[in-house]
């Protein structure tokens, strides 16, 4: 098959807009910085970037041949692999575990960006003008405390989430992200532009960039390659959809570097936004999740034209956000429509109506239902710790696996027409090799947990 039902990107850049859209969300803008901020800045910004070169874009390009290959949502997809190449049908599992995850992370993706829309109007209002530390935490901590207003956002973010998905590749996907992200780079440019002038800007880079390891620590590596498998959105089958509405002539493995590259530099870009202003006023880098939403409102409301900045930030969180869940959305959209014979509309609304109902547990985490935890989860920290940490990494290991040793060389050199066959066989050997061994590391520091799950449940019988 060479070409998708669901259609295909009109051409190369538009699926280099598509994939990075879907790459660069929370996060970069939310999570890079803060995790960077923990975990003690440039030492660990050296390690994320070593396993975005050695993982991250190997396994990328192999998840996207997949996608190019099948034609289809990651489902079906990979149903057909493995009967094209008689290969054992749990193989197909990948397809099941990524949609499933997609809907999974979809559900509390919704209501965190629905926090970032909740800063839009507050910023816009002034309300954070002079403000206090006390008054950013406070006004932060009344939010999640609403059940309500949280409701309210997250609501509002999924409808446009499935008003996109619902249109399709061309009218949808494709005419959200050709506005969304030019506008996304020229937002970061204004905001690098506007840190730069500012007296902390070189403290925010070498915080970023001088690498003390001392703070390195085999947790902080972990975190690392875990983040870079969230970051480009890999393990899920989001890419692997869009693998499969790309053009058959395009170069998988150059499109690819470009779109890491173009993650990459969001993030840093973030970063280098983020801690200027951190510095500048006298905050904490290691401030935690809190650090977009706390943090950085008290800077905006110090600082002269702090709203309209303030406001372009977190209209470029949202966007950022928008981009990387109709991603999430896609895998199991796609298949609805593949399968059932649904329309877009009604599998959009589907999905985006049941993620939507989920988040209600996530909404409630952050108030009612605070103190039912799980081994000390609550029902949002057990949705993401399953999802980044377990089935994102386990796809991604699947995926080199599958690529890497149950397909056969030629047929893989095929697809992906690299070039000088000595790359090829160095990203084969990193993908047969390299990338699964650390992902398995990856796997292996989320068994403390599971190993307690399993006592608990055990003692519970
Ligand atoms: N890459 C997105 C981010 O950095 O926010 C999150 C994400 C989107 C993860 C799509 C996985 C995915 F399939």
């Amino acid at each position: 098959m060479s070409q998708s039902v669901h259609g295909t990107w009109a051409n190369r850049w538009l699926f280099i807009l598509a994939a990075t859209g879907s790459a660069v969300g929370l996060g970069n803008i939310w999570k890079f910085p803060y995790i960077t901020g923990e975990n003690g800045g440039g030492a660990f910004v050296l390690m994320y970037l070593l396993c975005i070169a050695l993982v991250g874009i190997p396994v990328m390009i192999a998840e996207v041949m997949l996608g190019r290959m099948g034609r289809q949502s990651p489902i079906n997809t990979m149903v057909g692999l493995v009967k094209r190449f008689h290969a054992p049908v749990f193989w197909a599992g990948i397809g099941w575990m990524g949609a499933l995850a997609g809907f999974l992370i979809l559900s509390f993706y919704s209501v965190i960006a629905g926090w970032a829309l909740a800063y839009i109007p507050k910023l816009a209002m002034g309300d954070f003008q002079q403000a206090t530390g006390e008054y950013a935490a406070a006004t932060f901590g009344n939010l999640l405390a609403s059940p309500q207003t949280l409701t309210l956002w997250h609501s509002l973010f999924m409808l446009a989430t499935i008003f996109v998905v619902a249109r399709g590749v061309n009218r949808g996907l494709e005419a959200a992200i050709k506005w969304l992200m030019p506008l996304l780079f020229v937002l970061l440019f204004v905001l690098l532009a506007y840190a730069v002038q500012t007296d902390s800007f070189s403290a925010g880079v070498d915080f970023l960039f001088s690498f003390d390891f001392s703070k390195l620590s085999r947790e902080s590596l972990v975190i690392a390659l875990g983040h870079s498998f969230f970051t480009l959105s890999l393990g899920l089958g989001a890419i692997m959809a869009y693998g499969a509405y790309m053009p058959q002539s395009a170069s998988i493995s150059k499109t690819i570097v470009v779109v890491a590259v173009l993650d990459t530099l969001v993030a840093l870009a973030s970063g280098m936004v983020i801690f200027p202003i951190v510095f500048s006023n006298g905050l904490e880098p290691g401030a935690g999740p809190g650090l977009l939403f706390q943090t950085l409102p008290i800077a905006f409301g110090n600082m002269a034209a702090g709203s309209f900045f303030g406001v372009l930030f977190f209209v470029l969180v949202v966007f950022a956000a928008l981009t990387s869940s109709i991603s999430l959305a896609e895998p199991i959209v796609a298949w609805l429509v593949e399968s059932k014979g649904w329309s877009r509309l009604r599998a959009g609304a589907c999905v985006g109506l049941s993620a939507w109902l989920l988040g209600l547990g996530t909404v409630l985490s952050f108030n009612h239902w605070a103190d039912y935890t799980l081994f000390g989860k609550t029902f949002f920290d057990c949705l993401d710790f399953l999802t980044t940490n377990i089935m994102l990494p386990l796809g991604g290991l699947l995926i080199a696996v599958f690529v890497a040793w149950v397909l056969s060389k030629q047929t893989v050199a095929d697809e992906l027409r690299m070039g000088p066959p000595a790359l090829y066989n160095a990203w084969r050997f990193i993908l047969m090799f390299i990338s699964p061994l650390a992902v398995l590391a990856v796997l292996l520091n989320g068994l403390p947990f599971l190993s307690t799950l399993i006592g608990q449940i055990k003692s519970l019988l």
